[in-house]
């Protein structure tokens, strides 16, 4: 190997290691607040900009002092805004109703500077991924209700199957689904509201 080579080397490998310390070097006043014990007031005037003074937890390696004021707004976590949580998302809600809810386990995020516990639950609205439209429902059992396209759409397989192979149950079951479900009776199996 020529002393050229080496040199590049070293010269590599320098600048990579100080690339690394710049990465890993990281300013105690911008350290997440889950890295932080602080001294929120809690008898603050709600939304007022406060300071707290934080400490940097044991253990956590940064750069300055490891005491320092932090601001933060005067309100409890679970009063943050929505997007400052991180929730859990575990919870099916395909087959529930249109105006259900569920109980989320939710965090406040890393950098959410807040008062109180940083865990709680909130409820969250479901978000049903599949709605059945009414305009289609009826749209299928007008025009291909015989063949069942308005039961396979609703979820109904086995009636859907039932009207096609009894050609739509010689017209008269066409015609009473028709009016079923231009009233609403026939609802989406699954329990769901129309959309
Ligand atoms: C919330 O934080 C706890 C403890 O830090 C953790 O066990 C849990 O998985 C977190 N939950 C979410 C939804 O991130």
């Amino acid at each position: 190997m020529s002393f050229k080579i080496i040199l590049q080397l070293l010269l590599a490998i320098v600048l990579f290691q100080t690339l690394i310390s710049f990465v890993q070097c990281e300013l105690c006043t911008s350290l997440p607040a889950t890295s932080l014990d602080c001294d929120y007031d809690e008898s603050c005037d709600f939304m007022n900009t406060q300071k707290a003074s934080c400490t940097v937890k044991s253990g956590i390696t940064c750069e300055g002092s490891q005491t320092f004021n932090k601001e933060y707004i005067c309100r409890y976590c679970y009063q943050t805004p929505e997007d400052n949580h991180i929730c859990s998302n575990e919870i099916d809600c395909s087959v529930k109703k249109y105006e259900d809810v569920y109980l989320s386990a939710c965090n406040a995020s890393d950098y959410t500077f807040c008062m109180g516990s940083r865990s709680f639950s909130k409820y969250r609205r479901c978000n049903f991924k599949q709605y059945k439209s009414y305009k289609t429902s009826v749209i299928l059992s007008i025009t291909l209700g015989g063949f069942g396209a308005d039961r396979f759409y609703l979820g109904y397989i086995g009636k859907g199957f039932g009207k096609l192979f009894s050609l739509g149950g010689l017209g008269l079951w066409t015609l009473v689904d028709a009016i079923l479900v231009i009233f609403k009776y026939t609802k989406p199996a699954d329990g769901s509201y129309y959309n």
